[in-house]
C-alpha cells in the first residue's frame, strides 16, 4: 500500500493576506483530504525542511514592484540547492492587478522557474479569466503558474477562488479522502 503524500503548505506574507489564504488552504485540503497538512511561515523555518515533504504548496506575494516577498527573498539561494525531482509544487499568492498592472503576481512566476529548475512539477495551474492585470511574470499562454488572490481590489473572490484551487489541486494529485467527492465545489475564477 502506498502511503498518503506528505503536504506542506509554506508561505511569505507581509501583510497577512498570503498568510490567511494558507490557513484557509490547509483547512480545505483537511477537509477534502482527512489528513492536515503542514502549515509553515517560511519567515520561521529553513527552506531545507522542505524536502521532507512531496506536494510543495508555497505562498508567496510579490512586494517591491515585481519581487518575491521578503520573507522568502531572503531564501531563494536555499531553494535553489534543493533536489526537487519527483516533487510536486502548488503555488499561490496575492498581488494587486489595478495598483501594479505590469507586475501582477510576479513573485508567483520567479518562484515558478525557480522550483522547476530544480526539477518539480507544477501543479494548480489557473485560467487568467476575471484578471485585469496587463503582463505578469506568471502568466504562461492563458494560465497563471499558480493561484493569483488581489485581496486589494477583488478581495471578494478570494474564497471562491481557494475553494475552486484547492479542489482542482486535490483532483490533479488524486488526493480525495475518506469523504470522497461528496459536496464537490465549481471551481469559481
Ligand atoms: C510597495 C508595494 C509594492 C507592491 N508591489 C506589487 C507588485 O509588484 N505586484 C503585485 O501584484 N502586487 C504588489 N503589491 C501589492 C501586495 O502584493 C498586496 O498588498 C498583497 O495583498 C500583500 O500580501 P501579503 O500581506 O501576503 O504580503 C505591492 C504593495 C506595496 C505596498
Amino acid at each position: 500500500m502506498t502511503r498518503p503524500p506528505r503536504i506542506v503548505v509554506a508561505y511569505g506574507s507581509t501583510f497577512g493576506d498570503t498568510a490567511d489564504a494558507a490557513e484557509r488552504i490547509v483547512t480545505m485540503l483537511e477537509e477534502h483530504t482527512g489528513a492536515r497538512p503542514w502549515l509553515m511561515d517560511i519567515a520561521h523555518h529553513e527552506v531545507r525542511e522542505l524536502d521532507a515533504f512531496d506536494v510543495l504548496v508555497l505562498g508567496c506575494s510579490t512586494w517591491n514592484v515585481g519581487e518575491v516577498q521578503s520573507d522568502w527573498a531572503a531564501k531563494l539561494n536555499d531553494l535553489d540547492a534543493l533536489d526537487l525531482h519527483g516533487k510536486r509544487v502548488g503555488l499561490f499568492g496575492s498581488g494587486d492587478q489595478l495598483g501594479y498592472p505590469d507586475t501582477y503576481v510576479d513573485a508567483l512566476g520567479i518562484l515558478a522557474q525557480r522550483v522547476e529548475a530544480r526539477g518539480a512539477e507544477l501543479v494548480g495551474l489557473w485560467p487568467i479569466v476575471g484578471y485585469e492585470h496587463q503582463a505578469s511574470l506568471a502568466q504562461r499562454a492563458c494560465r497563471f503558474v499558480g493561484l493569483a488572490l488581489d485581496d486589494t481590489s477583488q478581495g471578494d473572490r478570494t474564497p471562491s477562488r481557494i475553494e475552486g484551487w484547492v479542489t482542482q489541486l486535490v483532483e490533479e494529485l488524486d488526493l480525495w479522502g475518506p469523504r470522497g467527492t461528496e459536496q464537490l465545489p465549481t471551481a469559481a475564477h
